[in-house]
């Protein structure tokens, strides 16, 4: 799993890189545009009533521009950003601490808000509502509860997982934005953008190229320019080829649609040993050796998304789209990208 190349998620040697990568205001911020232009009347609207914004939670797979989002959200209001994540803070005091460290109108930046414990998300409650903390101190007949104000702040969480909010924690939020995979345009603008910050030359078809395998996501568009620079860089390219480009995703076993061996496996497990379904994900995931959660989180909904994967009542079935696709062949070349 950790060096999966098409590994929505970010992998421990890549947060340098991807800060050197980051937009850090929103018209830097490509694609997304419904988002965008919300956010933009939300920011506005806080700014001349003088408020501190409504909270946000930002919710959609890894690897969509959460994080980039929070810092962005900070930046066009002028205000400090503290970030922190769900399992980072384990206790009450954990978190009281951070909010009566904020000042007035300051981001409060949640990662992973789905993973916030129980006890810690209660006071929350009160914090994001009426801006105070019900604090129990001591232990026992000694217990007594203190109220500590806080300034206004706004609360930013981002999660992969919006389903698994609780409703009390999920209706605080005033501003709701989800994150869609990104269309082929955006996706080309992304890797030229970081082609420009890299500084290297990529032939237009190889930015297409790129940007049609990257499963909608630009931290996989970066990464895989990353990686097809390398092979041109040797080749002594002054700008990637799309031969170079097509030979370094064949090697890094990309296949034409931004699919991976795993996601062959699968495909090919559901047609195949299952009669194209419906089958239990849980099947699936015994059948090939993965773990159903990350099949839940990184594979399934990329191979939903793109119609090759259909979910139903009694599990999950292949599309006609995916038997054309896949051919019902077991033994599939998956590198059958035309040289
Ligand atoms: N709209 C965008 N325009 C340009 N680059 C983007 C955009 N969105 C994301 N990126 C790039 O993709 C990388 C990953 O984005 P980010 O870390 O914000 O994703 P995330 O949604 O927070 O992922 P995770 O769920 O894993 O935390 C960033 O380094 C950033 O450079
Ligand atoms: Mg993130």
């Amino acid at each position: 799993m950790d060096d999966r190349i098409l590994d929505e998620g970010k992998q421990p040697f890549e947060e340098n890189v991807e800060m050197s990568l980051r937009p850090e205001l929103l018209n830097q911020y490509i694609g997304q545009q419904t988002l965008k232009d919300n956010l933009t009347i939300f920011i506005e609207a806080a700014r001349i009533r003088e408020e501190a914004l409504d909270h946000v939670i930002l919710h959609g797979p890894p690897g969509l521009g959460k994080t980039t989002l929070s810092n962005i959200i900070a930046n066009e209001l002028g205000v400090n950003i503290r970030t922190t994540s769900g399992p980072a803070i384990e206790r009450a005091g954990d978190l009281a601490a951070i909010l009566s460290s904020l000042e007035a109108g300051d981001v409060l930046f949640i990662d992973e808000i789905h993973r916030l414990p129980r006890a810690v998300e209660e006071i929350l409650y009160s914090a994001m509502e009426d801006f105070f903390l019900d604090v129990v101190i001591g232990k026992g007949e000694e217990a007594r509860s203190i109220r500590i104000d806080l300034p206004p702040f706004t609360l930013v969480g981002a999660t992969t997982r919006f389903g698994s909010l609780s409703a009390p924690l999920r209706d605080r939020f005033g501003v709701q934005l989800r994150l869609e995979y990104y269309d082929l345009d955006s996706l080309i603008t992304i890797v030229n953008r970081t082609a420009d910050i890299l500084e290297v030359t990529v032939d237009p078809d190889s930015a297409m190229e790129l940007a049609r395998r990257s499963r909608g996501t630009p931290r996989i568009a970066n990464r895989l320019l990353r990686r097809v620079r390398d092979f041109s860089i040797v080749k002594k390219e002054s700008s990637i080829t799309l031969e170079t480009t097509n030979h370094a995703l064949k090697v890094l076993e990309v296949d034409p649609s931004g699919l991976d061996p795993i996601d062959h496996k699968i495909m090919n497990t559901i047609i195949n040993t299952y009669n194209g379904g419906p089958v239990g994900l849980e099947t699936v995931a015994v059948s090939i050796g993965e773990e159903v959660i990350t099949l839940l989180d990184v594979y399934e909904p990329f191979l939903i998304q793109q119609g090759f994967l259909e979910r139903t009542p009694r599990g999950r079935k292949a599309t006609a789209k995916s038997y054309d696709y896949f051919n019902g062949d077991p033994h599939i070349d998956i590198f059958r990208n035309e040289e």
